[in-house]
């Protein structure tokens, strides 16, 4: 099997290379198809999600089987500065992406986030939930999320909170 991480170089993308690359994480061994897989890293000097023609030509040569995006752009306060970079990112990367792994048959799991929701409800949010987001990084990553269903027919989003690890810019100093 081969595997394509964006956004190889962040917290989550890294982290997810390393248990690859590891075959295992503190939970135990992960299944030998992952383990043994053959796994390509890439941060944005080598595959920028944005560029649509640079998406195509790179994946459609390295054919992954499973294409793992943790690329994106997460500063939530610099998503309400540049809203346009907001938008590409996590929502035209996505769907970039999304495109090109049908075309290569690829399975997508696409990193999303609680932000889509405006965190009101009093308990905890459930999948069906209706998104409701209420800042611009929030509203892309739903965007992002509504075109990786549209355009790859085998897809999986994952919404997750706060994350943290071994980055400087997330929890310890964040
Ligand atoms: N961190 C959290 O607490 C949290 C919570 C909920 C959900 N999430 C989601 O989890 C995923 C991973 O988040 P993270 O915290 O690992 O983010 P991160 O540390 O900020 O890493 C994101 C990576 O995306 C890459 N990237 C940005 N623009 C790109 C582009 N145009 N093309 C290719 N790569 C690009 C960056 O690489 P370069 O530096 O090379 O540009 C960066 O390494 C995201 O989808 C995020 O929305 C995160």
């Amino acid at each position: 099997m081969r595997i394509l991480v964006t956004g190889a170089y962040g917290l989550l993308g890294n982290e997810i290379s390393r248990v690859i690359e590891m075959g295992s994480c503190h939970l135990g061994k992960i299944d030998r198809l992952f383990s043994e897989a053959y796994l390509i890293k890439t941060g944005s000097s080598e595959l920028d999600i944005t560029n649509q023609s640079n998406v195509l030509e790179y994946i459609s040569s390295i054919k992954p089987d499973l294409i793992i995006n943790a690329a994106a752009y997460t500063n939530v306060d610099g998503c309400e500065k540049n809203p346009e970079r907001a938008l590409l990112v996590n929502a035209i990367g996505a769907k970039n992406l999304a495109i090109v792994a049908t075309k290569v048959n690829a399975k997508l799991v696409c990193i999303s986030t609680d932000y889509v929701f405006s965190g009101e409800k009093k308990i905890p949010y459930r999948e069906y939930d209706l998104p409701s987001p209420i800042n611009v990084y929030g509203k892309t990553k739903l965007l992002g999320e509504k075109y990786s269903q549209q355009f790859s027919n085998k897809h999986f989003i994952i919404r997750t909170s706060w994350l943290y690890g071994g980055s400087d810019t997330n929890f310890k100093n964040g």
